[in-house]
């Protein structure tokens, strides 16, 4: 691949949302662990590899669908919103995979709790940009039940461990409107003299 290439996808990457999606069409396995394998090609501080990756399809969708509504119904109490919940249950059946994204703390090295978080937001970066790559949609959810406690044990996460949230793939059925971003001299300082 070309810098001009490189350049392309970046910039034309954009989120896609479950909404967005052609309900009912899976992608082949063979795709998604391709995205997988390069989101474990991401940059991570000493060779840590600080990512736990569930990924639920099929028959698992539904799962993830009544696990993460129920445990957003018990934990909500008085701020349970109807809206939030429907989301939570329908989402992901409107998906054809979802990866739980985890960071598995690093115990064994002396590196600080945001490197790990940094190196899986890398991992999830080439998530984004191999399934923009295959033509395909998705979106990086921190939603729901993300961070509650109770939520990381199903996800095979445990003490230290956090979970960052949900990466949705689906087939694009809907395209995603034009996106934007501020002119460089907003957000770069130049020093050169
Ligand atoms: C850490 C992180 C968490 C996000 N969480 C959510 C979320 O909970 N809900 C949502 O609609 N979008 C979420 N997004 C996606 C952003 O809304 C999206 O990236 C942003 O609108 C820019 O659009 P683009 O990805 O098309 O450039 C998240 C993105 C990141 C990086």
């Amino acid at each position: 691949m070309k810098a001009p290439q490189l350049n392309e996808l970046i910039r034309s990457r954009r989120s896609v949302f479950p909404a967005q999606f052609i309900p009912g069409k899976p992608v082949d396995k063979e795709i998604i662990e391709q995205v997988i394998t390069n989101a474990t090609w991401a940059p991570n501080h000493g060779q840590a590899e600080p990512w736990q990756f569930t990924v639920f399809s099929g028959k698992g969708l539904v799962k993830l669908s009544t696990f993460q509504s129920e445990l957003y119904k018990q934990k909500a109490g008085e701020k349970f919103n109807p809206i939030k919940f429907e989301k939570l249950k329908n989402n992901p059946l409107l998906a054809s995979h979802v990866i739980a994204i985890g960071m598995r703390r690093t115990t064994t090295k002396n590196i600080p709790e945001i490197e790990d978080i940094e190196a899986v937001a890398c991992a999830v970066q080439n998530i984004y940009l191999t399934v923009s790559a295959y033509g395909l949609g998705g979106y990086w959810t921190t939603g729901g039940v993300t961070y509650y406690d109770e939520a990381k044990s199903f996800f095979g996460l445990n003490g230290p461990d956090k979970l960052l949230g949900f990466f949705y793939i689906g087939h694009v059925g809907i395209q995603p409107g034009a996106a934007k971003r501020s002119p460089l001299h907003e957000k770069v300082n130049w020093v050169d003299v």
